[in-house]
């Protein structure tokens, strides 16, 4: 339909519509982070609106994104702003100053495997996922919001974007407002956005 997928409108490409969405919620100054670090687009992205004040913390199980991400934010003269760990999603809680529990503004999950990558059997799991998923709720602050880009595309992907589809569904309506995007006539299998907005009442 389109020569170009950068040509497609934000609203279809789910990757830039939780930009979109990120950017109407995370504030200068705040903390975010990127649970999924790959290439780094995400983290560059989120050191961008963070600004100067601000600061990133982001996760890869893979020397090889890390290092790719690294050099992405060093381009951009941005990679002071940025803490990359080496470690699982899982692992978030622990890794970022206890200082910023509460206080995030965003966190944004993109699963999968690394996009021109050597190892494409080094993919997001649920068995990390899903504890990820439930680590990160209590660091957003109230009114912070957290994205979820699945891929049912690859082996394993359907039944992680279906935990996560499952996951969203159990959160209490009182505390979190979830929100999915979803194509509703592709004959492949199609990538889905998930949203998570902590209700500004909300306190941990
Ligand atoms: C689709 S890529 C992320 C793309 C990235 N957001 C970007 O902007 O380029 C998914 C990444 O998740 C990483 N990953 C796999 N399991 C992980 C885990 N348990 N914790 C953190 N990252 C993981 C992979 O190594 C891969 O780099």
């Amino acid at each position: 339909m389109w020569d170009n997928p950068t040509d497609r409108p934000f609203f279809l490409e789910w990757t830039t519509l939780a930009h979109q969405i990120v950017a109407a919620v995370l504030q200068p100054g705040e903390v975010a982070i990127d649970a999924t670090v790959g290439n780094g687009h995400d983290t560059l992205f989120l050191a961008q609106l963070v600004g100067a004040e601000g600061h990133v913390y982001g996760f890869d199980v893979q020397k090889e994104a890390l290092e790719r991400a690294r050099q992405r934010l060093k381009a951009a003269a941005l990679d002071r702003r940025v803490t990359l760990f080496q470690k699982s999603h899982d692992q978030m809680a622990e890794a970022i100053p206890p200082t910023c529990h509460g206080r995030l503004g965003a966190i944004m999950f993109n699963l999968g495997y690394l996009p021109g990558g050597t190892d494409r059997s080094c993919i997001t799991r649920p068995e990390t996922t899903l504890p990820a998923l439930d680590a990160a709720l209590p660091l957003l602050r109230p009114a912070g919001v957290l994205t979820v880009v699945a891929y049912p595309g690859h082996p394993g992907g359907n039944e992680e974007a279906e935990a996560v589809r499952k996951w969203a569904e159990t959160l209490d309506p009182e505390d979190f407002v979830a929100v999915r995007y979803a194509f509703c006539n592709r004959r492949r299998p199609a990538p889905e956005l998930v949203v998570v907005y902590k209700c500004p009442s909300r306190s941990a």
